[in-house]
């Protein structure tokens, strides 16, 4: 018979509580607690099917047959990547992102460009005409894309079986139901019922499974958190609303590195991969203006040169004011008072402006000295020579530190035809420097650097 109870859910990280509490024991955050109803009884939860599948044995491992890891083209190069070089089979992952940041249209454009295979798109979000307009403008390159309307999962499960697909995209996992537990759409025991069912289908049948889940910018709702544990692999999908970058991230893959990140550009007919980022982000000057520097940084494991841009005036008002766009602002005012403190420029009465080009977010320690060089540079209106390149991060002493992977960083400046870049002396010691045709300047300090760029 079944049996209902009241359970209360931390929204943020799934945390199972009997009654309210105003902060959650288990991720610290406050007022994320809400009432559930749950049944039990009714058909057992699918983690208790989970657990009478596996009967067999317990085996040693070295008597696993180790089969040949399988991994299916996913037709773009970046979302390859990022998925470690291509989709395991019965895997399941998720896409997290926010609302309208194109997450249903890299689906749609992924299923809708994998030749050869079957694809069932699960849509509750969108209606069949929605979509179908959605994928005139992408275009339909793959005839066996199958669009199904339906938010029940005994229902998906009949017509998977029914269909006999490739690959499963569902959007979204809020949407989903089961009737195995009765909570409302969106709730955290459905989210998390339906996901185990899907990882279930995923794993018997070995088709994998693309999961959507929305999250908002205050990270409110729970779906995504909770499902993070349950998925194979997590990918975020972000970037600045009105640029048109969208970056794909590994937070979290079971079968790859977690710090790939694939790179995509919104177009009117939906997304474009970015092969060769430098070339985008670096934005065309004719003539060299002050307050520009080009990091030569490392998002994810991929090193790319970006423009940091400065701008620094006299305070208009009392307070001067400090602004940044894709960098960390604490970052900027300890990077100003190392300026102010170590180097003697007088920054405190100046408004400071920092951007990085192209909406992109960097924390990459390795832009520090390019950011000090922007700003130097507007703060003297001395342009910086745009062959030069930097990276290095830079300590509370003024000193200038070694960063990792610095041969990546410079091979990718020597490439795309720079001639200058600074770096850490500590970097500098172990390199061979005639492996480059760029010219290496080591430094040890920021006199040091303002010296040789301006002195
Ligand atoms: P969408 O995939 O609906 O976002 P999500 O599923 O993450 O909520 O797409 C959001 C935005 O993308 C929408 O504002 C319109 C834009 N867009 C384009 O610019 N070009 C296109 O070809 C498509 C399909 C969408
Ligand atoms: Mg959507």
């Amino acid at each position: 018979m079944a049996k209902s109870k009241t359970v209360f859910f931390c929204r943020n990280c799934g945390h199972e509580a009997a009654k309210w509490i105003g902060k959650c024991p288990a991720c610290g955050e406050w007022n994320t607690f809400a009432e559930e109803t749950i049944v039990t009884g009714k058909s057992g939860s699918a983690q208790m099917l989970l657990q009478q599948g596996s009967s067999q044995p317990p085996v040693p491992v070295q008597e696993i047959e180790a089969g040949k890891e399988q991994r299916m083209d996913m037709h773009y190069a970046e979302l390859n990547r990022v998925l470690g070089g291509g989709l395991v089979p019965g895997s399941l992952i998720l896409i997290g992102g926010e609302p309208g940041i194109g997450k249903s249209t890299l689906m749609l454009q992924v299923a809708l460009s994998l030749n050869r295979m079957k694809v069932l798109y699960v849509s509750g979000e969108e209606s069949r005409q929605q979509i179908r307009m959605r994928a005139d403008r992408i275009g339909i390159g793959n005839e066996q894309c199958y669009i199904l309307t339906e938010t029940d999962t005994s229902a998906i499960m009949q017509h998977f079986a029914r269909l006999e697909p490739d690959l499963v995209v569902v959007d979204s996992i809020q949407t989903l139901q089961t009737s195995r537990v009765e909570a409302s759409a969106g709730s955290i025991t459905q989210i998390r019922e339906c996901a185990a069912e899907l990882n279930k289908l995923a794993k018997v049948s070995n088709v994998p499974v693309f999961l959507i889940g929305h999250i908002t910018k205050d990270g409110s709702i729970a779906g995504p958190k909770v499902l993070e544990h349950m998925v194979d692999t997590v990918i975020q999908f972000e970037g600045d609303r009105h640029y048109g970058f969208r970056i794909l991230r590994a937070v979290k893959n079971r079968f790859g590195s977690a710090s790939e990140l694939g790179i995509f550009e919104m177009h009117a007919k939906g997304l474009r991969e970015v092969s060769n980022p430098s070339e985008v982000l670096l934005s065309q000057r004719d003539t060299a203006v002050s307050g520009v520097a080009i990091s030569a940084m490392i998002e994810g494991l991929r090193p790319m040169l970006i423009e940091t841009q400065a701008l620094v005036s006299t305070a208009a008002y009392g307070t001067p004011q400090r602004s940044v766009t894709g960098f960390d602002l604490r970052r900027l005012n300890m990077l100003l008072a190392v300026l102010e403190k170590r180097a003697g420029f007088r920054l405190s009465a100046k408004d400071v402006f920092l951007n990085i080009a192209g909406g992109l977010r960097v924390d990459d320690p390795a832009t520090d000295l390019a950011v000090i060089a922007a700003v130097l540079s507007s703060s003297g209106d001395i342009p910086i020579d745009d062959k030069i390149a930097f990276a290095a991060e830079v300590g509370l002493s003024g000193e200038i530190r070694a960063v990792n992977r610095v041969e990546a960083r410079i091979s990718e400046a020597d490439k795309l035809g720079f001639n200058r870049i600074f770096i850490s002396k500590f970097n500098a010691k172990s390199l061979d420097s005639k492996a480059y045709r760029i010219r290496i300047e080591s430094i040890s300090s920021v006199q040091e650097l303002a010296e040789r760029l301006f002195g």
